[in-house]
């Protein structure tokens, strides 16, 4: 057994994998993708809960994963300990329906013995107690000594973690020798003590948990692992735990070289050292995948780890920002297997900056308020802490970590109810928005197939209806006056995605009018058009005429691609760190919303405004082409923050100013836009900024 980096020991794992007909593919984000039952993507599984309930097809039926995650129960331990950490990655094999336990277990084996060669008698492997199936491959295939094979209850050898997907599972150890034992006659895995180390997971993923105590067996039975790479690696590197592993140990020698400190002299000082290690890498991976430090969910941890890193700065003398310098060790390490973390060097450093920034402004005024209130009591009121969070920015373990130190404690119950009183105000504004619109959600279309979609290049169509719903009821008929959702098997009709806003116009035959006042996309391609019947009726089968609005339309065009030669303007005037956060296109105007940290000055206004009408003046041609992502990422082609593509992608072209993926509609000529004006700037969140603009006849209108 040779010593062997992390980043070769990851490549080993995979080409090993590969070679047993898997394919290999890329982390997923650390956002969960539509599953709101996590915050964060915390194991190799969880990103492909799907692929295992049977609902989507896996690109092959056994694939394997390097999984960026991030487990966030313990983040108070972070520092205190060096076995607690937030970010980790994760290694897996997976098989969807295809291999099980008896192809798992010999291969986990073989990889361990053979590829990296750790010694046989090292390895302990256990097994959930009544899984005798398990048991007999470890002896009889194997050949583990039955000393060696250790029959574990539910609490350890069942692995579930939230809803989904679950099973009973048999876990490797790797036995650290007796120097890190109890000493006890009985020690062996499942003992407290530090001998025995977990080190892979191999679940035989069966049931789903449906979340209300009950489990359904699943259709297919699948191979589900996990092997914490860094732990892995704590044993080829013959060190004691993460902060010791290579390009970890690289990142904590930044640290002490920013602070001037040594690590393993002085315990608090250590402490601090781990944390702002462990916080580094997983705040510059969370932003890397699109988030942003906000005061709710995703953007709250991400929150909480950055300022808890910057305060085990100051506690250990560093009396400067320095961050960013931590985020360049991290991309350092870790660019070769994660280039999207190159990519967005810039806008990485620039959230960092500005977090530390900003809770530099305040963490003094917050501090000295903090220090009146100890000395009140031993008890801080639930009110003042949520003052310190809600005022000064203080995230809740923070205030705790510095009472903690001064061995007083807090009301975090009281905190809690003022914390649930501010969301359900917040949620309550939100519903009191969202009741207003009338759509087709929550309705479902499974009975229809996906819609074709012929507007990127007709205004009309004939079509034939494939179902009606009226009051939220499918029916076969809509009658004149009826609020009524037409599904056809054709459209014209753009659906509302990307921003962008659905088409109108109408539906007719023989005399008969729907008026169409918009048009929405389920996520199973669907398009419903929303409206009511002006005159007349309609039955499913009826062949009809649609035609869309398409004045409204052209005006919608122009603003899109007005959007896209904004972006591109953008970017050359404020630097490659601005990226799409959000955007309305309507017949009306563009409302772009991107990463950036200061409001724009009046010349940086009139540059974009600039490059903008130059490229309207210029009349340059805009294609759109479908193409594999692979080849579009070539092209250098925009992609939306943290979003999920198919393999395959539109890509719209504007000369060559601008190639951003995008499925919208857009004028063939940037001549077509006629003229281009910004009518205002602001700041919607920290460090998202907001432009409205106008286009063709606005343009004129406002004149
Ligand atoms: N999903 C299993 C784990 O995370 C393999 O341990």
């Amino acid at each position: 057994m040779q010593w062997t980096s992390l980043n070769d020991l990851r490549e080993k794992y995979l080409s090993f994998f590969e070679s047993k007909g898997h394919l290999r593919l890329k982390s997923f984000s650390l956002v969960p993708d539509n599953d709101k039952s996590l915050l964060l993507i915390n194991s190799g599984m969880a990103p492909m809960k799907k692929y295992f309930t049977g609902e989507v097809t896996p690109p092959r039926n056994r694939v394997t994963t390097c999984q960026k995650c991030i487990r966030t129960p313990d983040l108070e331990r972070v520092g205190h300990t060096a076995r607690h950490g937030t970010y980790f990655e994760m290694l897996g094999n997976f098989s969807f329906g295809d291999y099980f336990k008896k192809e798992a277990i010999p291969w986990a084996w073989e990889f361990l013995t053979k590829t990296l060669e750790i010694p046989e008698g090292k390895l302990w492997p256990s097994v959930y107690e009544e899984d005798d199936e398990a048991y007999a491959l470890w002896r009889d295939v194997i050949g583990v000594d039955e000393k060696r094979i250790v029959k574990l209850g539910k609490e350890d050898n069942f692995w579930e973690h939230g809803t989904g997907p679950c099973g009973p599972c048999s876990e490797i150890y790797f036995d650290r020798g007796e120097k890190y034992g109890c000493g006890s006659p009985d020690c062996k895995p499942g003992c407290d003590c530090d001998r025995y180390m977990e080190i892979w997971n191999n679940v035989f993923s069966q049931f789903n948990n449906m979340g209300d105590g009950t489990y359904t067996e699943l259709t297919h039975k699948n191979i589900d692992t996990g092997m914490g790479l860094e732990r892995l690696a704590c044993v080829m590197q013959g060190v004691d735990n993460m902060f010791e592993v290579d390009t970890v140990r690289n990142i904590l020698n930044k640290v002490c070289d920013i602070s001037g400190k040594k690590y393993g002299v002085d315990n608090s000082t250590d402490i601090s050292i781990r944390a702002i290690t462990d916080h580094a890498r997983a705040s510059t991976f969370m932003i890397s995948d699109g988030i942003i430090p906000s005061n709710e969910g995703r953007g709250y941890v991400l929150r909480r780890l950055i300022r808890r890193a910057a305060r085990h700065g100051k506690l250990i003398g560093i009396n400067r920002t320095f961050l960013t310098e931590m985020c360049d060790a991290v991309i350092a390490e870790n660019c070769t297997a994660y280039p999207e973390l190159t990519e967005k060097k810039e806008l990485i450093k620039k959230v960092i900056a500005n977090e530390e920034a900003s809770f530099n402004k305040t963490i003094d005024q917050g501090l000295k308020l903090l220090e009146t209130l100890m000395e009140k009591g031993n008890i801080l009121s639930g009110a003042d802490a949520f003052k310190l969070y809600d005022t000064y920015g203080f995230p809740l373990d923070l205030t705790k970590d510095i009472l903690a130190e001064n061995g007083k404690s807090i009301d975090e119950e009281g905190f809690n109810d003022l914390m649930q009183k501010q969301r359900d105000l917040a949620r309550s504004s939100r519903k009191a928005s969202d009741a207003e619109s009338w759509s087709s959600d929550g309705i479902s279309f499974d009975n229809v197939g996906k819609t074709e979609f012929s507007g990127y290049t007709d205004n009309s169509c004939t079509s034939v209806i494939l179902d009606i719903v009226v009051a939220g009821e499918h029916v076969s008929t809509a009658k004149e006056g009826d609020k009524a959702i037409i599904v056809l098997d054709k459209t014209v009709f753009y659906g509302e995605s990307g921003g962008q806003v659905g088409d109108t116009g109408s539906i007719t035959k023989n005399g008969a009018c729907f008026a169409v006042n918009d048009t929405k996309k389920t996520g199973g391609g669907v398009f419903t058009h929303i409206g009511n019947v002006a005159s007349g009726e309609f039955s499913v089968g009826d062949t009809v005429d649609l035609a869309i609005d398409v004045e409204r339309r052209d005006a919608i065009r122009r603003n899109h691609t007005a959007a896209h030669l904004l972006q591109a303007a953008l970017r050359t005037v404020l630097g490659k760190h601005v990226e799409q956060a959000g955007q309305l296109v309507n017949e009306k105007a563009v409302r772009f919303d991107f990463t950036h940290f200061s409001g724009l000055s009046p010349e940086e206004i009139k540059k974009v405004e600039n490059i903008v009408n130059t490229a309207v003046l210029s009349a340059v041609g805009v294609d759109s082409k479908e193409m594999p992502i692979e080849e579009a990422k070539k092209l250098g082609a925009m992609a939306l923050f943290g979003e999920k593509y198919g393999d395959v992608v539109r890509v719209v072209t504007a000369g060559d100013i601008s190639v951003e993926f995008c499925g919208g509609t857009h004028v063939d000529n940037s001549g077509k836009i006629g003229t281009f004006r910004i009518i205002s700037e602001s700041g919607i969140a920290a460090g998202v900024r907001r432009i409205e603009a106008v286009t063709g006849f606005n343009t004129i209108d406002l004149i």
